[in-house]
């Protein structure tokens, strides 16, 4: 008889478990069965009261249920907790709506156009070298042809750091570092920001170069002219004009500066190009003998071309933009339409 009681019990509670919906009822079941005054708790009691001959075997199977319907509502609880909405909450979801987009960040201009140089010239069979913007003055004048007070020193409004140290003015220096540690022939390229203490519509304190030089037997102007004539063609298009105009830097002999025709007028004249017909676009050379000298390379053996061309003008000519600061000021209206 309290045989049969206890199991019609235990079914009662773990049913009553089961229809639990919402943690509010957990209590109330407890207080019901497993509380002091509760169903359980009382049949055990009434195990005093059966035949001395069935008492452990009852009163062992009092305690497996009791045990058990603990056990039961333990996981239960659980169970509940981490359903984390009820069916009638999850049908006011809607699950057609689109999902919150994330915004897609994309390379800085000027960075998509250092990237796509350096892979033009890359695509020519040179070699990527990188150098430290803290240079020596060493580095960045002496070895280039440019000793104390000569007076060209003076177009590069250098920033001083110490006493010979300073933010390199142009990417000139990694000709003499590479040359130092390496033999001809030589195909080399060498990107990086360069800085100078100026800053207008047309310049700011920190800009990017890539500097480009070849060293080998018999290099002529005829081959930097090559070289550069297929860039500017990648660069720009098939049919851009270029002109060399001569120009000076220390460390090339003879120098050029390049131009194209103005990509705005196509060569007719207008505000950009200032009436010319042309825009600049870099500064080139072949490399003095002066410099071969500083690295212990024969002038009478090996010559080569330089170049150093500026990745925000070049950069600012293929986008028609005017204003040079317009790159660092990081306003997300201008960044996100390249
Ligand atoms: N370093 C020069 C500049 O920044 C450019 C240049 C590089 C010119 C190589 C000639 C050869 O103005």
């Amino acid at each position: 008889m309290m045989e049969e009681e206890l199991v019609r019990l235990q079914e009662e509670a773990f049913d009553s478990l089961s229809a639990i919906k919402h943690a509010s009822e957990f209590e109330p079941f407890r207080v019901k069965y497993l509380g002091r005054k509760g169903l359980i708790t009382g049949a055990m009691r009434m195990l005093g009261q059966v035949a001395p001959e069935d008492r452990p075997r009852l009163g062992q199977l009092a305690n497996t249920i009791k045990k058990e319907v603990e056990e039961k509502f333990e996981s239960r609880k659980a169970q509940l907790a981490v359903t984390p909405i009820s069916a009638p909450q999850a049908q006011q979801i809607d699950l057609s709506l689109p999902g919150r987009s994330i915004p897609f960040g994309k390379l800085h201009p000027v960075t998509q156009t250092m990237e796509e140089v350096c892979s033009i010239f890359e695509g020519l069979g040179f070699t990527v070298a990188e150098g430290p913007d803290v240079e020596t003055d060493f580095y960045n004048f002496e070895a280039l042809n440019l000793p104390q007070h000569h007076p060209a020193r003076d177009m590069h409004d250098t920033f001083y750091i110490d006493d010979g140290v300073l933010l390199r003015t142009h990417t000139s220096p990694m000709q003499i570092r590479v040359m130092e540690k390496e033999n001809p022939p030589l195909r080399v390229i060498a990107p990086g920001k360069v800085y100078r203490c100026d800053s207008d519509i047309t310049h700011t304190p920190m800009f990017q170069q890539v500097e480009g030089f070849l060293v080998d037997r018999k290099v002529s102007f005829a081959d930097l002219k090559g070289v550069l004539s297929v860039f500017v063609a990648k660069m720009f298009d098939e049919q851009t004009a270029i002109r060399f105009r001569p120009s000076f830097f220390p460390f090339t002999e003879p120098s050029a500066e390049v131009d194209i025709a103005c990509v705005i007028c196509g060569g007719d004249g207008c505000r950009v190009c200032k009436q010319t017909g042309w825009l600049e676009i870099l500064g080139a050379g072949l490399i003095d003998p002066e410099v071969f000298k500083m690295v212990n390379y024969d002038p009478e053996e090996y010559s080569g071309f330089a170049f150093g061309l500026g990745i925000e003008r070049i950069a600012m000519l293929k986008y028609g933009i005017n204003d040079i600061r317009l790159f660092y000021e990081n306003d997300l209206r201008f960044l996100a339409q390249f």
